[in-house]
Order: C-alpha cells, then sequence, then structure tokens
C-alpha cells in the first residue's frame, strides 16, 4: 500500500532529517513511527502527502510513485489529523469536516449526510455540535473532530502526527480506545506517530522505531519489546520492559486456551473486552469491576468469561519465565 524506497531529507541547512529509510505499511495495516524528538517522524510522515518534499529515493501508495499523483487525487487517497487539532476557529465543526468533501466536489446532500454520519461515529449529536465552532468545544472534542475531519472523505489512507498528544491522560485514554474501535471497523491504512512507547504498543499493528533520521527497527509491539534489536532499542525501552511485555500479551493468546464452547447473551456493558485488549487491561477492569471474571468479545461476538484466578495464573507464570 505504501512503500519507501531508500528515502532521504535533507532540510536546507543540510540537516539530514531523514536518512535513506525503506519501508512498507501494508493495507490495513497501522504502522506506528516512533522515537525522542527530532528524529524524523514527522518529516517521514509529511513526505507521504507530499507536504514535504523528499529529497532522494521513492515513494508509492499502491505501487504508484507519488511524483506521478496530483494533489487532488493525493487529498482523495491520504486524511491528516496533528497535534493540537488544527481545525479552523473561524469555521463552524460542519465546515472544518467538509473542508476535502468540498475540495473534492462533492454535492451538498452528500457532504451533509457524511458529516452527520462521521459526528455519529463519535457519538456526537450532529444537531448538537455540527454548527459550533472549535472554541466551543472542550479539548478532547476538538481533536475528536480532528480525526473526523481527516476521515471525511473516507481516504484508504490515514496519517495521524501525535494526534492525542495535547490531551489530559484520562481523555487521551478515552480517544485512543474510540480510535482503536473505529479502526476495527473501517480498517483504514495508518500510519500514526508518537514519542510515547505506551501509546505505540497501544496502537500498533507494528512499530518502526526511528533515532537520527533512521529507522532501528520494525516490527511488531511484541517483537520489538521481546526481541529489541541493538542496544539502542533496549534504551528506548528503558525501564518499562515487564509492564510492556503484558501490555504486548493481549487477551487472545491467553483466552484462547481456555475458550467455552458456549455462548451466551450478554448485557452488562461496562463489564467486557475484546480479544485485541491486553492483560494490563484487563487487570485494570478487574480492580475497577471487583468481579472475578469479565466478558469477552470478539469484535462483537460473546465468547465466553475471563476469570481472574487464570488471568493472576498466568501472570504469576510469566514472572517466573522472567526470573
Ligand atoms: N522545515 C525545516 N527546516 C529545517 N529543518 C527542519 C525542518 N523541519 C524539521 N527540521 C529538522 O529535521 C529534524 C527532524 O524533524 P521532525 O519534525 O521530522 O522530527 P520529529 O521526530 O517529528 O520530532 P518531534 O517529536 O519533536 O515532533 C529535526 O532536527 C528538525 O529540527
Ligand atoms: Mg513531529
Amino acid at each position: 500500500m505504501i512503500k519507501f524506497k531508500n528515502v532521504s531529507k535533507v532540510y536546507s541547512n543540510d540537516l539530514i532529517a531523514v536518512d535513506n529509510i525503506s519501508f512498507e505499511v501494508k493495507k490495513g495495516e497501522t504502522l506506528v513511527l516512533l522515537g525522542t524528538s527530532g528524529c524524523g517522524k514527522t518529516t517521514t510522515m509529511r513526505m507521504i502527502n507530499k507536504l514535504t518534499n523528499s529529497s532522494s529515493g521513492q515513494i508509492f501508495i499502491d505501487n504508484v510513485d507519488i511524483e506521478n499523483i496530483n494533489p487532488i487525487e493525493l487529498r482523495r487517497k491520504t486524511g491528516y489529523a496533528i497535534q493540537y487539532i488544527g481545525l479552523f476557529n473561524h469555521m463552524t465543526v460542519f465546515e472544518n469536516i467538509a473542508i476535502v468533501p468540498k475540495l473534492l466536489k462533492w454535492s451538498k446532500d452528500r457532504i451533509k449526510k457524511r458529516v452527520d454520519e462521521l459526528l455519529n461515529l463519535f457519538g456526537f449529536d450532529p444537531e448538537e455540535y455540527k454548527n459550533r465552532f472549535p472554541l466551543e468545544l472542550s479539548g478532547g472534542q476538538k481533536q475528536r473532530i480532528g480525526v473526523l475531519r481527516a476521515l471525511a472523505a473516507d481516504p484508504p489512507i490515514v496519517l495521524m502526527d501525535e494526534p492525542f498528544g495535547a490531551l489530559d491522560p484520562i481523555t487521551r485514554e478515552q480517544v485512543q480506545n474510540e480510535f482503536l474501535e473505529l479502526e476495527s471497523d473501517i480498517k483504514k491504512t495508518v500510519v500514526f506517530v508518537t514519542h510515547d512507547v505506551f501509546e505505540a504498543v497501544k496502537m500498533a499493528d507494528r512499530i518502526a522505531l526511528m533515532d537520527g533520521g533512521k529507522i532501528l527497527q520494525i516490527a511488531t509491539p511484541k517483537e520489538l519489546v521481546k526481541n529489541p534489536k541493538n542496544e539502542l532499542v533496549k534504551q528506548f525501552l528503558g525501564y518499562h520492559k515487564f509492564q510492556l511485555s503484558l501490555m504486548t500479551t493481549n487477551i487472545f493468546e491467553f483466552f484462547n486456551k481456555n475458550k467455552p464452547s458456549k455462548k451466551i447473551n450478554y448485557s452488562d456493558q461496562k463489564n467486557k473486552l475484546t480479544l485485541r485488549h491486553s492483560i494490563i487491561d484487563a487487570l485494570d477492569l478487574f480492580k475497577e469491576t471487583k468481579k472475578s471474571n469479565i466478558a469477552i468479545f470478539d469484535k462483537k461476538t460473546f465468547l465466553g468469561f475471563l476469570h481472574r484466578k487464570d488471568l493472576l495464573n498466568f501472570i504469576s507464570n510469566l514472572l517466573k519465565e522472567k526470573v
């Protein structure tokens, strides 16, 4: 879907911001570009929609060199959401979300329908919110609208540059979860920039860890945590290794072994997780609900209960492995 081949970016001050990187993002995959400030994440991302031009190498979307894709077509293919939202304060929520569809000359009816549909995706009542201005929204709401704007023309690719970076930890977690849930339905190809290793592990199918304009390692979160390729990668993961290994073990790996054969109806919306959730999520929910079992779903299908004692046994075995 997206392919970088020996791509570099040298800014006019001779600074090599991106240094000969090659990687691919598969269709429907979420690739997280992770690394410390100044390592070249934003530059890498902005080369995909040509907001920044590469100095050498080639970038392909669906095997077409982006040099041969015109700007309108590129806008149709890529949505873009950034930190500090980037909403236009003089435009209403409706006008902000409608920017790209208007550019693509969609009919008024089609735009109206699409904006309503998008607002509903994040639980906004269209009638209540579409005529508000960004200054009449909370930070979390603005950020959600920023994400909806990126999705407006239903682009196959969504580029997100620290989209939740400016939010407080609680709102951030909520928006991350809402986006993950949305993503599992709409299955876009996502390139997501962050410097936060926990956010990376949570959001990514694969992580590209960058340093000094190069990619140090590109791997699934689990692989990165389990087998860091070199000292630099290890340093980046720092003291969080055990926590990260719990975060990168999802319920799928654990629950499969205890999968019950019977399905039952389940209505307690607060006490449930999906197979994609991690052991940490399960621990959190056990603590919060004080229940001894949690309902597990595969997307929307109820699979059965995860029992607290089984989870604790599993973690205790993991701890033994580490010693
Ligand atoms: N327009 C520019 N002109 C000159 N140098 C630039 C320009 N934009 C970025 N740089 C430099 O390129 C390097 C990479 O910047 P980039 O914005 O890609 O980093 P980043 O990984 O996104 O960092 P952050 O996490 O702080 O956003 C930095 O050293 C930065 O100073
Ligand atoms: Mg950046």
